[in-house]
């Protein structure tokens, strides 16, 4: 079966910039608080007009624009979000009117922040079924919509944002086989709670111990089905959620000197679905990946969720 890759990226982040003082003065933590135990120095703040589709279209126009594709030659659209407001018409119908895409399969897919690596793992099995020649899947999330502003362990973490791929079909395979799953006993973990308002809650420490303690495995599973060991890898680019947990991680999969380790949430904190792809386009964008490198892509949250693959592009 031929393959798939990934052949443009693009992202967006809104220009507000909220700092870790700007929270101190809100509600009572501190800068140091937050960089030791998150890492995070800033994050990006969308305007009360600004929607996730708003974002979503943004970073995809960037993206199908490095692709140098015609729109009418999408066939499908997928934005993973779990903060897009509007159900009917979904976020990925809306972001292919407004790119001017004429007859793609639109959809939203909701995996918490292992959506964007689901989307891609599901833009590659169509793609390979040849169900669409080309997709283009985008993680968007507006988490300052569904954060509770007086809760300091949670408020200091999240950001918004979006990130695109265009996925194309290729003959040889740029998307790698993807590890995924899921652990109901731990669904509980993280929550958007919907009482006086929507609002963004988990168990830190359960989800904390359980990313780190899990996911190098699913690291390890996702390279060997790509056919390589963590220390053939370029670049690692997980799910920007703590620093600490992307520290304890790439520590674990022993990675040789020289492998690129995304550390976008120290920028732009948690972005949920979008954390991803911004932080993969934003890293290729500054040409701090070698060209065609592998790049492990793994992403994990609400559900307990994880979804993880080998790219290159
Ligand atoms: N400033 C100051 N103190 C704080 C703050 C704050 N912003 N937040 C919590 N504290 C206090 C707590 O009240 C607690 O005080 P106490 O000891 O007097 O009770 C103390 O700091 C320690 O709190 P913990 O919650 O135990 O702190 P921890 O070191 O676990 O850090 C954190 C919290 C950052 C949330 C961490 O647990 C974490 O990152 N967990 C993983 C979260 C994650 O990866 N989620 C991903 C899935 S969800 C998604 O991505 C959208």
């Amino acid at each position: 079966m031929p393959g798939s890759r990934i052949t443009a990226l693009g992202h967006y982040q809104p220009s507000r910039v909220l700092t870790n003082d700007d929270l101190a003065g809100m509600v009572d933590t501190s800068d140091a608080w937050i960089r030791r135990r998150t890492g995070i120095a800033t994050r990006r703040i969308a305007a009360d007009t600004e929607s996730v589709a708003d974002m979503a279209a943004a970073a995809a126009a960037k993206a199908l624009a490095a692709s140098g594709l015609d729109p009418s030659e999408i066939g499908l659209v997928t934005v993973a979000t779990c903060t897009a407001v509007d159900r009917c018409p979904s976020t990925a119908a809306q972001v292919a009117g407004r790119l001017g895409i004429p007859s793609a399969v639109a959809y939203d897919l909701n995996n918490g922040c292992a959506g964007f690596c689901t989307a891609l793992a599901s833009a590659d099995h169509s793609v390979r079924a040849g169900a669409a020649r080309h997709a283009l899947v985008i993680g968007a999330e507006k988490m300052s919509a569904v954060t509770d502003w007086t809760d300091r362990s949670t408020c200091v973490l999240l950001g918004d944002g979006a990130g695109a791929a265009v996925v194309s079909a290729a003959d040889e395979e740029g998307i790698g086989p993807v590890v995924w799953g899921s652990d109901p006993t731990r669904a509980d973990a993280v929550r958007l709670v919907d009482d006086w308002h929507p609002h963004f809650a988990q168990e830190g420490q359960t989800v904390f111990r359980w990313a780190t303690g899990e996911l190098p495995a699913v690291a390890r599973e996702a390279c060997r089905r790509a056919g390589l060991a963590p220390a053939g890898l370029a670049g690692v680019v997980t799910h920007q959620a703590n620093l600490r947990i992307i520290e304890s991680v790439a520590r674990q999969l022993d990675l040789p000197e020289g492998v690129v380790v995304a550390q976008d949430v120290v920028d732009s904190g948690n972005t949920s679905a979008a954390s991803v792809p911004l932080a993969l386009a934003k890293l290729t964008e500054r040409g701090e990946l070698p060209s065609g490198g592998p790049v492990l892509l793994l992403s994990f949250g609400g559900g307990l969720s994880w979804a993880g693959q080998v790219v290159t592009c």
